[in-house]
């Protein structure tokens, strides 16, 4: 396993990769601090591709100025510990500069998706994420790149950005990863105290009794809204920000629900850390990969 500081290095690594040795190349995008569902990605990247590149970097662009870019938790040593046990090829950890470098004026905007839910909590959030992985698309050109469920409008944003910007790139995701609590594995969790850790398992109940209710036959996509949001309301440490009922695909809200994918997002914060979570209802997944698709 390689640790690469340098784009030039990156780039000629991957080049050499694809024309030479006719290998491909799989991309799991991230901000390190890394969890098991970071390491679900690797795991089917390495399964599904020769070369396995995991990119490190917390990307400044996507943080707002009030949010938690400096504190984000960083450890590249143990990051880099855990990923050889995976059989990871490369790992791509840039300065900011490298990524940036002074005089950087162009962004990716990809408009509509990135409008709402996260979008409209935190403005400029997906354009700083649409433009770091258009660079790093550029320069490790990968043939897959991996993402996780748990950050459903991310996922939408960036299949739209592949599409509409003509990347010749496939973009896997998989399921969302949760301790045994339900809890989501996110690199946030390191934020919560116990007790918060122990109360934010409320999330995944509450949205399973949102996939239990559908199940039932409740096509009220507020009484759904509604039952997720007295659930998590029950729990003292809880501040629910948002909770959502969309189209999985387009993002629209939905107040009747038909056979369409549905998409139940939340954000809530435990104290300072806020947790975002979310279940896809109507959902199946393809065998090849395992990754979740809509009917
Ligand atoms: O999901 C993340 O960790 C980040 O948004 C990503 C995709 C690595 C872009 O910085």
């Amino acid at each position: 396993m390689e640790i690469i500081n340098r784009t030039q290095r990156m780039r000629s690594v991957c080049r050499k990769v694809r024309r030479d040795q006719e290998k491909t190349i799989g991309l799991v995008p991230t901000m390190g601090a890394l969890h098991e569902g970071h390491l679900s990605l690797v795991r089917e990247a390495r399964r599904m591709c020769d070369t396995v590149v995991v990119s490190i970097f917390v990307n400044p662009k996507q943080f707002a100025p009030a949010e938690d870019f400096q504190t984000y938790p960083r450890d590249l040593t143990k990051d880099t510990m855990l990923l050889a046990d995976y059989n990871v090829d490369y790992i791509f950890a840039p300065a900011v500069e490298e990524i940036y470098p002074k005089g950087f004026s162009t962004h990716v905007e990809v408009e509509g998706i990135s409008d709402q839910l996260e979008g409209a909590a935190r403005p400029g959030h997906f354009r700083g994420v649409a433009t770091v992985l258009t660079i790093l698309f550029n320069i490790i050109r990968p043939d897959f790149a991996y993402f996780g469920q748990k950050d459903a409008q991310q996922t939408l944003v960036v299949r739209k950005l592949v599409r509409d910007l003509a990347f010749d790139t496939e973009v896997v995701v998989l399921p969302t990863v949760r301790e045994e609590s339900g809890l989501a594995f996110s690199s946030r969790n390191a934020y919560l105290s116990e007790d918060d850790r122990r109360a934010a398992a409320v999330l995944y109940r509450a949205l399973a009794h949102a996939e239990s209710a559908y199940g039932e036959g409740e096509r009220n996509g507020r009484k759904l809204a509604e039952l997720v949001r007295a659930d998590i309301e029950r729990e003292p440490a809880a501040r629910v920000e948002y909770v959502s009922v969309n189209d999985a695909d387009t993002l629209a809200p939905l107040e009747r629900l038909d056979d369409r994918p549905v998409l139940v997002s939340l954000a809530v914060r435990f104290g300072k850390t806020r947790l975002i979570d979310n279940i896809l209802l109507n959902r199946t997944r393809t065998g090849k990969t395992g990754a979740l698709t809509s009917v």
